[in-house]
């Protein structure tokens, strides 16, 4: 299968599974970030650890255009920001308060994140749309480097958006032919339940040999 590196951008999610004001685990190689879309529908990217005790900002709460730590309730900005602490209501809280934040763009229906400073957007994977994510329990170098993999599955062009999240875990999100009707879309999702079973068994042979 031909193989193209994305380079600079992550695929972490289809745009269909963030709805407004939820944060979700965003799934990296370099680790689990907090992916979040704040009320009006501003996306954004923050360290998974919050700058008080640590808790994790992914098991937290979207309120208006902030996301809130489920610990002690310190909330966040699109940039880091710390904008407010409960405990203190009428302290600005200092610059220094700021959990790292991660540039994210959606294009065509899929999320991306950038772990540095990218040189160009993500790419637009024109003529495909997306279906769904799944996850693996195989090392991604069984199926791919990290980058996407072109191939035919149930006889419908699929692209695969290959993740490796550790050295026995997989992402991959599905993006069929745009032209595939929801029955298509129906059977390819089936298929792609094959096509894990066989990487999976591929990856305990692997193990096995
Ligand atoms: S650990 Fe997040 S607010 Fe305290």
């Amino acid at each position: 299968m031909p193989v193209v590196t994305l380079r600079d951008w992550i695929p972490v999610a289809l745009s269909a599974d963030l709805p407004a004001a939820t944060v979700i685990p965003a799934h990296t190689p370099s680790g689990i970030l907090a992916l979040w879309r704040s009320a009006n529908g501003e996306l954004a990217t923050l360290a998974d650890r919050c700058p008080h005790r640590g808790m994790r900002l992914s098991y937290g709460f979207v309120r208006g255009e902030a996301l809130s730590c489920i610990y002690h309730g310190w909330s966040y900005g699109q940039n880091g920001q710390c904008r407010r602490i409960p405990a203190h209501p009428d302290l600005t809280p200092p610059a220094a308060i700021k959990a790292a934040s991660y540039p994210t763009e959606e294009r065509n229906g899929v999320i991306w994140i950038a772990l540095g400073e990218p040189k160009a957007p993500p790419p637009a994977l024109e003529g495909f749309k997306p279906l769904r994510s799944i996850t693996l329990e195989v090392d991604a170098k069984l199926i791919s480097a990290t980058g996407d993999v072109r191939t035919r599955l149930a006889g419908v062009d699929v692209l695969l958006l290959i993740v490796g999240i550790s050295g026995s875990e997989t992402v991959a999100h599905l993006m069929v032919d745009a032209a595939a009707t929801e029955s298509d879309c129906v059977t390819v999702s089936r298929a792609a339940e094959g096509w894990r079973r066989e990487c999976e068994q591929l990856g305990v042979k692997e193990l096995a040999s």
